[in-house]
Parts: C-alpha cells; sequence; structure tokens
C-alpha cells in the first residue's frame, strides 16, 4: 500500500515535469513568434509610412482606378457625346486638368469638327454652365457622370466635367485642399468666359465635400453661386462609413495621425460640410435616393434641415427618390423627372 502510494507519487511528479517543461517550450515558442513579428513590423514601418500616405490617399479618393478602363479621355464622342470637347486647365503651376466641355445639345450638328475656340466662345451665349464635380473613383468617363452631363445638356446647358488632380488623365496627387483648388479653378475660368450666364456647382459623392467647400471659399470673397445642387451628400460628423470602410477605420483612430504625421498633415480629410452650408448662400437643392448605401439620407436630411435654418425653406430644397426605383447612390441620372426638377 504504502510502495504503491510511493510510485504514484512519483509519477505525478515526472508528470509534474514533464508539464512544466512543456509550458516553457510553449512559453518560448510564443515568445519568438513575438519577437519574429516585431522584427517583420520593424523591417516594414519605414515601407508601410511611404506606403500609409499613397494608401491613406487611395481610400479616399480612390483616384488610381481609372474605371471606365482603357478608354481615350481625348475622345468624348466615344461617349456619344458628340458635342464636348476636351481640354487641359492649369489649376496652378504644374497641375494639370482634363475637363470636358458639352455645349447645349439643341447646338450638336453646329458643334461638329468645332476647335477650343468655337466651344469657349459659346460659354457666353446665355445658356446656364454647370460644373459638374464628381465623386470618388474612376473618371469624368463613368457612364453616371457623362449621364448628367447628357440630362443637363438635354436641357440647354452647358455643362463641364473636370477631373480633379490625380483623376483621369490630371496631373498631380489628390487632397482635400487641391480638389478645392481645382474647383474654384474651373469657376474662375468659366466664370471670366460665361459673361452674365448663370453659373452652377452639380456635386456628387465626395464631390459635394469640394462643392461646398469652394463656395464657401467664393463666399469669403463676396462672391455668391448662382446654385449649388448636392448629389448624395455626406456629412463627415456623423458618416461612419463616408467611402469605405478602410477609410473608417482612419475616421476611427485619429492616433494613427501621431504615427503617421506625415500623410495626416497632408492628406487631413475634414470635408465640413456642415459648416460649410452654414456659410453658405446659393440656392441649394439636395438630390438623394432613398435606397444610397453608400451614404444614408438621414445625413443628407440633417444637412438640409441645417441648410434651411441658415437660409430659408425658399432657398433650400429636397428632392427623395423612392427606394423601390434602384437608383442607389448613382443612379439619380436615369430619373425621368429630373429635368422638371432641376429646370
Ligand atoms: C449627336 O448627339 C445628339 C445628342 O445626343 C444626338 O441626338 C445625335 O443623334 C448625335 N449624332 C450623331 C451623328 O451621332
Amino acid at each position: 500500500m504504502r510502495q504503491r502510494t510511493h510510485k504514484k507519487e512519483v509519477s505525478t511528479s515526472a508528470q509534474t515535469t514533464a508539464q512544466v517543461q512543456r509550458k516553457h517550450e510553449n512559453e518560448s515558442r510564443w515568445m519568438k513568434s513575438c519577437l519574429f513579428a516585431l522584427f517583420v513590423i520593424l523591417l516594414l514601418a519605414p515601407f508601410t509610412l511611404i506606403m500609409s500616405r499613397e494608401l491613406f490617399q487611395h481610400l479616399v479618393y480612390k483616384h488610381r482606378i481609372k474605371v471606365p478602363f482603357f478608354v481615350d479621355l481625348n475622345q468624348p464622342v466615344d461617349f456619344s457625346l458628340n458635342h464636348t470637347i476636351n481640354m487641359y486647365l492649369t489649376s496652378e503651376e504644374g497641375i494639370s486638368l482634363g475637363v470636358w466641355h458639352t455645349v447645349p445639345e439643341s447646338h450638336w450638328r453646329e458643334a461638329q469638327g468645332k476647335d477650343l475656340a468655337w466651344y469657349q466662345s459659346t460659354l457666353s451665349d446665355g445658356n446656364p454652365v454647370f460644373i459638374y464635380l464628381h465623386g470618388n473613383t474612376g473618371t469624368r468617363a463613368a457612364t453616371h457622370r457623362v449621364g448628367v452631363a447628357k440630362v443637363l445638356s438635354a436641357l440647354g446647358y452647358h455643362v463641364l466635367v473636370p477631373d480633379y488632380r490625380g483623376f483621369g488623365d490630371s496631373s498631380g496627387e489628390p487632397t482635400e485642399v487641391g480638389l478645392t483648388t481645382d474647383a474654384l479653378h474651373v469657376y474662375n475660368w468659366a466664370k471670366e468666359r460665361s459673361g452674365s450666364s448663370l453659373v452652377v456647382f452639380w456635386g456628387h459623392s465626395l464631390g459635394t465635400g469640394v462643392s461646398t467647400n469652394t463656395a464657401v471659399k467664393l463666399v469669403e470673397q463676396g462672391i455668391v453661386l448662382d446654385g449649388v445642387i448636392l448629389e448624395g451628400t455626406f456629412n463627415m460628423r456623423n458618416e461612419k462609413l463616408p467611402f469605405h470602410v478602410f477609410s473608417w477605420y482612419y475616421w476611427k483612430f485619429p492616433g494613427w495621425g501621431y504615427f503617421f504625421p506625415e500623410p495626416w498633415a497632408e492628406n487631413k480629410v475634414v470635408f465640413p460640410t456642415e459648416e460649410n452650408v452654414k456659410k453658405m448662400k446659393s440656392p441649394l437643392l439636395f438630390l438623394h435616393a432613398e435606397d444610397d448605401s453608400v451614404v444614408l439620407i438621414h445625413s443628407a436630411q440633417q444637412l438640409y434641415n441645417i441648410a434651411v435654418s441658415a437660409q430659408n425653406a425658399e432657398r433650400v430644397k429636397f428632392v427623395t427618390f423612392e427606394g423601390s426605383l434602384g437608383y442607389l447612390h448613382n443612379g439619380l441620372y436615369k430619373d425621368p423627372r429630373l429635368p422638371d426638377i432641376i429646370k
């Protein structure tokens, strides 16, 4: 009996030793993994720092996705825009912007084979001039952008559609300040040539942020835009998913700015639309699809309410499109009511 107990004790202690040894092994393996991970992180850190700026710009603007691919932006006629010319404007030193100018559709025959000088001279024909400031991703040739240009042109308006810096065949890199500078430049360029014609901004998605930024810049110079249309607008203050799930991460943890001060400072994304609409003095029209899943209609509603209290319900309008129509974030241009709404 005694002996047996002893044996058992021995075997128990042997087992314990083995367990302890295994535990040590596990720990050291774990430590090694940690050290290895740390080593990899340290090795990659400088690359991450360089890449993060690029990555961040990309997450917000997605300008490198040049959809549609394999197209010649110099040939708007390929997009059945046969009364459109492609041109380049210098927004600031070293920044060239690709821009399409579509004349009112009724002039399509007259426009055949015409040069830049002819197109520019038409800007003062008394028809309103729309500057379409597009959203992130892709170029001025994207289907929904061409769609809006066609609707406006059929209504008898001029349409200028720039690709901001870094987008399409425009040079430079996108930043919020840069995009605003580009829009301001296109406005001034148009204004110099359009005589007393109305000049209106149509911003879509990210472009609504650029539109209100630019409108406020103009207000500061004592200039009131003749109208601003905000399609699928967003409010940075409550947008959890402004553009992309990864950019959400960036807004959510501003501490990134500490680790990546350089890209953070240069590429700070504010788009203070809420503050902007309080300062704006232009007639405002909000367009939003109820089924917009990129930016929920709630944000537009909120901004509308703020804009109404800053101006009044006469100057600020809100038009919604039923979810059953399936327009989502980009499809409003298909709506047959749109021409009447814009007029
Ligand atoms: C040119 O565009 C106009 C307006 O979209 C269209 O009505 C017309 O048929 C087009 N002409 C040609 C030759 O493609």
